[in-house]
């Protein structure tokens, strides 16, 4: 497997189910779709759609792959909702900050009001696309929502988000409260995209524990880098602005545990994802080096 040439073409359908599956620019308000595509076309790693397409390939030679299944909308949608909670994420009253995917963020390059009605609509979306792509398998697109309305929801990203604002500048936050916050602020998109995956790609159901223990894994993992890479690179590296955590008085693995920790905490995590995906017997190849990539990833 050459994994670079595989990496650029599923990024490749990516892109194009981008294009495709959002509305145009010019679609009225124009001001409105334009922010929308302003901060998808901006980029980014597509890591959460591209674990959409290689779950689904997972299962490619079982019984129950559906070659008509397509698993792009399903990325689609995740890269939507995925992409609203940037837009969010970075408004003046949660992260206030300026540059996203190495550009000025939603509301510095259109204002507040359209940064958030942008994600609102993005996130909206999301659930449309998968109701309209799957209505012709209705308990796919049953389980699909479901999985991605859970992970989005209250008690997972937006329950994640809402305590990493709590814990700002709190003292004494514990590692269970940081370990809820990254599991739900980040790992729970993780674990759906390996999920939905699956689910397109026609799964059985006693593999979903094992993609799931996977994605939860590489989820904290990816958090955890995430906040080392805060403290560590810089904002041309990274695309967006370096030191915010320490700057906010973020609780992150960083400030509660310290890098060397951090980063063998990472590695752990890493070892753990790898091993639920080789247990699950498939053609893993990809996926394995995607993990080994995001586990030494610099931005
Ligand atoms: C950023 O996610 C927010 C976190 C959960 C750390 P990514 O690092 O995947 O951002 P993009 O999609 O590549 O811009
Ligand atoms: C954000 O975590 C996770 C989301 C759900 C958006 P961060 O606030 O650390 O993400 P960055 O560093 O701004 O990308
Ligand atoms: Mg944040
Ligand atoms: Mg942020
Ligand atoms: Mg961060």
């Amino acid at each position: 497997m050459d994994f670079p040439a595989e990496l650029k073409r599923q990024i490749a359908r990516v892109e194009h189910g981008l294009d495709r599956h959002v509305p145009a620019a010019g679609t009225r308000p124009a001001r409105l779709h334009s922010a929308m595509r302003y901060s998808l076309e901006a980029g980014g790693k597509r890591l959460r759609p591209v674990l959409v397409l290689s779950a689904a390939e997972l299962f490619a030679t079982t019984a129950a792959y559906d070659p008509a299944a397509d698993p792009v909308p399903a990325a689609v949608a995740i890269e939507c909702v995925h992409t609203y909670s940037l837009i969010h994420d970075d408004l003046p009253c949660m992260d206030n900050d300026d540059l996203r995917r190495g550009r000025p963020t939603a509301h510095k390059a259109f204002d507040e009001a359209t940064a958030l009605l942008a994600g609102d609509a993005l996130l909206t979306h999301a659930f449309s696309l998968l109701a309209t792509a799957y209505a012709g398998r209705p308990a796919l697109a049953q389980a699909l929502v479901r999985e991605l309305a859970d992970a989005a929801g209250s008690r997972r990203l937006i329950g994640g988000q809402m305590e990493d604002l709590l814990a700002e500048k709190k003292a004494d936050a514990t590692p269970d409260e940081l370990e809820f916050i990254h599991l739900n602020k980040t790992a729970a998109m993780i674990e759906a995209a390996l999920v939905m995956g699956g689910r397109v790609g026609g799964a059985p159901e006693d593999a979903l524990p094992a993609l799931r223990h996977c994605g939860r894994s590489l989820g904290l993992a990816f958090q955890i880098i995430d906040d080392v890479l805060d403290a560590t690179s810089d904002s041309a590296t990274l695309g967006k602005t370096a030191g915010k955590d320490a700057r906010a008085d973020k609780t992150t693995y960083v400030k509660l545990h310290g890098l060397d920790a951090s980063r063998r905490m990472a590695a752990e995590l890493t070892a753990t994802a790898q091993s639920a995906l080789a247990g699950l017997g498939r053609n893993h190849a990809f996926l394995a080096a995607l993990i080994a990539q995001m586990a030494g990833r610099t931005k």
